[in-house]
């Protein structure tokens, strides 16, 4: 366990009544946790940028009835396997999926994937969650 540390931070009013509010919508216990949310936030953003090994997940959503797309979709997952952690396919109804990829490698290779995926003709929705191996994080 990390060793704690307690710090004063100065800020205007209205900028401190403003968080409160957003930390009060979010549901944070208190404003440490918003707080070490934050920074987190910055760090794992920063690793991306940097090019650290990191991790996420890519959503897709599509209908499966278009066979040309669920092959393109394969094929592209093949292309990139070195970093496909695992994928999980759920069949929302009788025609839309929802597939969940989580990846862990490189961002650039990462973002790629991502880039192919969500932009293969039929694919209604597609997004990138930025995420941290948790290495580098208190
Ligand atoms: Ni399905």
């Amino acid at each position: 366990m990390s060793q704690l540390v307690r710090f004063g931070v100065s800020l205007e009013k209205e900028l401190l009544e403003k968080f409160d509010r957003r930390i009060g919508e979010k549901h944070y216990p208190n404003r440490s946790e918003a707080f070490r949310d934050l920074i987190r936030e910055d760090l794992v953003k920063k690793e991306w940028a940097e090019g650290k090994d990191v991790a996420g997940a890519i959503t897709l959503v599509y209908d499966h009835h278009r066979r040309e797309l669920v092959n393109k979709l394969v094929d592209i997952q093949h292309d990139f396997h070195e970093l496909i952690v695992s994928s999980q396919h759920i069949h929302m109804d009788e025609s839309n999926c929802l597939e969940i990829i989580a990846v862990k490698g490189k961002p650039k290779r990462i973002e790629e994937l991502a880039y192919r995926v969500k932009s293969t003709k039929g694919v209604k929705h597609g997004s990138l969650v930025m995420a941290s191996t948790g290495k580098g994080l208190a």
